[in-house]
């Protein structure tokens, strides 16, 4: 091992004192780190206050994270490594529906729901209607299927947000699919809403120029025995920032039609009495044996 420190030599340097023992996988990423870390050091050729700055940035960053805040994962959001990651670990399956971020909201254990029942419990904003079906990649339908799901409400708040103005629970529900794989459930079009910018991560979107907000959707986990779970969301289509998501979480498969229903027979049949917006969203997973 060489003993004399050099810009050109340093990385080997570090990656030749792994032990020999050291975990095939973690010797892995480690050597790609550090090659990678090195070569952006010398690229923007890096001042020592940079470094400060950086080393600061990150202490605060943990600084803000605790059991309840992610820092560290918004910082990831932000700079579009979550869904980076999620994208490699769930790689487009034939016609597997598209996974997306699960996000820090789902905080709580959503309340069992019966098909059809509203989860919104307040009841301002726009009524709507999500359909839909879940069924296996060679199309079989998976009755059962689990679908835990969760949004903001029309102000663009998740209830964790405003534990003194919503009900606990709200616009938060777990449904099971009927014996033909289709669930339906009622709520309120969700709102666009800003991360929280409260912190470091918000400092860089300042500093970036960037604005926080991610366009209407409504999260997914749904699961099925014998299949891979999906955390995934569905997007309101022409939603604001729908082209500029502050987490680059947008999927086009993902972007719905809530589409506006002014009939009072399709109301009734959705035991609503005015005006909706009515979503239809098929869930296909693929079976756990094929990834
Ligand atoms: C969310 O959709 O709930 C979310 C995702 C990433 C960062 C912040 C919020
Ligand atoms: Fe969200």
């Amino acid at each position: 091992m060489a003993t004399d420190f050099t810009e050109e030599t340093a990385a080997d340097a570090v990656i030749e004192s792994f032990a020999p023992s050291t975990d095939p996988r973690l010797r892995e990423i480690l050597t790609s780190l550090v090659r990678h870390l090195h070569a952006f050091a010398r690229d923007v050729e890096l001042t020592i206050p940079e470094w400060e700055t950086a080393i600061d940035f990150l202490t605060r960053v943990g600084h803000k994270s605790d059991d309840e805040r992610q820092e560290f994962i918004l910082l990831s959001d932000v700079l579009g490594i979550s869904m980076l990651v999620e994208t490699i670990s769930n790689r487009k399956f034939g016609v597997a529906t598209e996974s997306t971020v699960l996000g820090p909201f789902h905080v709580v254990e959503s309340p069992v729901r019966e098909l059809g029942d509203n989860i919104d419990l307040v009841g301002t904003g726009v009524p709507c209607v999500v359909t839909g079906r879940v069924v296996s990649t060679d199309g079989t339908p998976l009755p059962g299927a689990k679908l835990d799901v969760w949004q903001a409400n029309d102000q663009g708040f998740y209830d964790v947000q405003q534990p003194e103005v919503q009900p606990r629970a709200n616009d938060r529900g777990l449904f099971t699919a009927d014996d033909k794989g289709e669930f339906w459930f009622r709520t309120i079009v969700p709102s666009y809403y800003p991360i929280p910018t409260d912190g470091p991560v918000g400092e860089l979107l300042k500093a970036t120029g960037r604005h926080a907000f991610r366009p209407a959707h409504i999260h997914f986990i749904v699961t099925a025995p014998g299949h891979r779970p999906l955390t995934t969301h569905i997007f309101v289509a022409g939603s604001q920032y729908i082209e500029s998501d502050a987490v680059f979480a947008v999927k086009k498969s993902l972007i719905k039609e809530f589409t506006p229903v002014d009939d009072p027979d399709q109301a009734a049949k959705y035991g609503l009495s005015g005006p909706f917006s009515l979503a239809d969203f098929d869930i296909v997973l693929e079976p756990a044996a094929e990834s």
